[in-house]
């Protein structure tokens, strides 16, 4: 059964897909409002601090080691020492988690998409989504019925991602991602540019741009900036050991990181840009200063968004659309690379064929999604996104670059293998940065978090729940990280012929 493992078709086919991956509903719903209440242009020093000294080098980290090891996440940790692969099938089951509620966000945004159409949210968008589409529960912890206006389009984007995935990595993902990612930027140019032709735009970029450097100076400003970083590049998700582990013998490690990482912040700065222009404008049109109508996450694309779209001077529904269908696009390419990370490592464990692994795993996404999908599952998502960003992503990104760089001390081994293979060559920074900077930092961090949930609960959500659907999903990704390492390999990780021979 084990075959030769799949390629990428072509470079540009790896980028898209990395890009892909990279951009998704972090950068359009989750950047704009993070970078404002962070002190707004303030807020561009830590992030591109964050992304230099830290999202940068683990993206060429994480290309590397997929690369040199030719092996989903758990096999790639797997060969660089036995005694990690649960660091792999950690990050695996970080990734599961975020595809059960991740295929839920967009859902709603293709829901949305068409009820853009005739504004179907009428004057009380807020009211629309909480009563009449999502007929959310009471109370954290209740969990209902199944919410068919959320069921099917998830039933819908199951089909999509599975449907892709099961047709591989060349003929799949990257086919689809060809496809996606031109349509998306396409799209999103068409939506900002309008957005700053709109009447109160530059009051918006105002707001957005104009720096409130107090803030700077204060450790959550830092916090923000590196989990934002994180989560929009895929970071310590398994998706890109698992991605580079398709390229070819000869590739561009260390360029292609450059050109991933880039892409993913202009994009992000891209939707910074559109957002605030468009807040700008709904701020001029009901007389109201611009941090009134500023919020993050569901409120900001599934409240704030369809009340501008309102507001639009004409083409109302054609504009709510685009929309839409920008956030249904860019959270498919990203859900494909977060499945694909548990399917590439089913696959390399139990050496079954890729059909069967992405039923079986995709299945089994898909069939726990649907408790995001019922009357109490807004309240579910929120609690699993937020812990399994702090306490899975983050924390996991810490504990990968301390094992890489101080216990199994490999930097420079990696370091050669990127050198040898790409044009820029990873200076004294990159080791400064994996083995110094970034511990120091997401360390502190840690440690920040940590006693920040003890001492308040999250969102003054109830202990019992946060525990069972917050503390409970983090810690229980660490648990399923030593028990799949503790199953048996359906051959050795050394064995199998798409193996690299220098393995420690
Ligand atoms: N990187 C993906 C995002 O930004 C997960 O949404």
């Amino acid at each position: 059964m084990d075959q030769q493992r799949q390629q990428w078709g072509t470079r540009a086919g790896f980028i898209l897909a990395a890009v892909g991956s990279a951009i998704g509903l972090g950068n359009i719903w989750r950047f704009p409002a993070v970078a404002y209440e962070n002190g707004g242009g303030a807020f561009f020093v830590p992030y591109l601090f964050a992304l230099l000294t830290a999202g940068i080098p683990l993206l060429v980290l994480e290309f590397t080691i997929g690369h040199k090891y030719k092996g989903s996440a758990p096999l790639s940790y797997a060969r660089l020492s036995k005694k990690f692969e649960w660091l792999g099938w950690w990050q695996v089951a970080i990734s599961f988690v975020i595809s059960t509620y991740y295929a839920v966000i967009i859902a709603w945004a293709m829901s949305f998409s068409f009820f853009s159409f005739d504004l179907k949210w009428g004057d009380d968008p807020g009211g629309f989504l909480f009563g009449e589409y999502l007929k959310l529960a009471e109370a954290p912890g209740e969990v209902g019925g199944i919410v068919s206006g959320v069921f099917i389009p998830l039933v819908v984007v199951w089909v999509i991602t599975l449907g892709i995935l099961v047709k591989g990595v060349k003929k799949g993902i990257e086919a689809a991602n060809k496809i996606f990612i031109p349509a998306l930027v396409i799209l999103f140019l068409i939506i900002v540019v309008r957005a700053l032709t709109l009447d109160g735009a530059m009051a918006g970029l105002d707001a957005f741009f104009k720096p409130n450097w107090s803030t700077i100076a204060d450790p959550k400003v830092w916090v923000a900036a590196y989990g934002q970083i994180f989560f929009s590049l895929s970071i310590a998700f398994a998706i890109m050991v698992t991605y580079s582990s398709y390229l070819p013998k000869k590739t561009d490690l260390t360029n292609n990181a450059f050109i991933t990482g880039f892409a993913n912040s202009g994009f992000e700065l891209l939707a910074g840009i559109g957002v605030f222009a468009a807040l700008g404008f709904m701020a001029q049109q009901q007389g109201v200063p611009i941090n009134e109508v500023v919020t993050a996450g569901v409120g900001l694309a599934f409240v704030v968004f369809p009340q501008i779209i309102n507001e639009f001077p004409a083409f109302n529904g054609l504009f709510g659309t685009l929309f839409f269908v920008c956030l249904t696009l860019a959270g498919l390419t990203s859900l494909m690379s977060i499945v694909e990370t548990f399917v590439a490592g089913v696959q390399d464990k139990f050496n079954v064929s890729r059909t069967k692994a992405v039923l079986v795993g995709g299945g089994l996404s898909a069939i726990i999604s649907i408790l995001f999908a019922t009357n109490g599952g807004l309240y579910f998502l929120d609690a699993a996104d937020y812990f399994i960003n702090q306490f899975g992503v983050a924390l996991a990104g810490l504990v990968e670059v301390v094992v890489v760089a101080w216990v199994l001390k490999e930097l420079n081994n990696l370091k050669s293998h990127a050198d040898s293979i790409s044009d820029i060559m990873l200076g004294a920074w990159w080791k400064v940065c994996l083995a110094g900077i970034t511990p120091i930092i997401l360390g502190y961090m840690m440690f920040q978090n940590i006693l920040t949930n003890i001492k308040d609960n999250y969102e003054g959500y109830p202990t019992s729940f946060l525990l069972y659907s917050g503390w409970a999903v983090a810690i229980g990704a660490i648990v399923i990280g030593f028990v799949f390492m503790s199953l048996k390999w359906r051959k050795s990780p050394h064995e199998m012929n798409n193996g690299n021979k220098e393995v420690s």
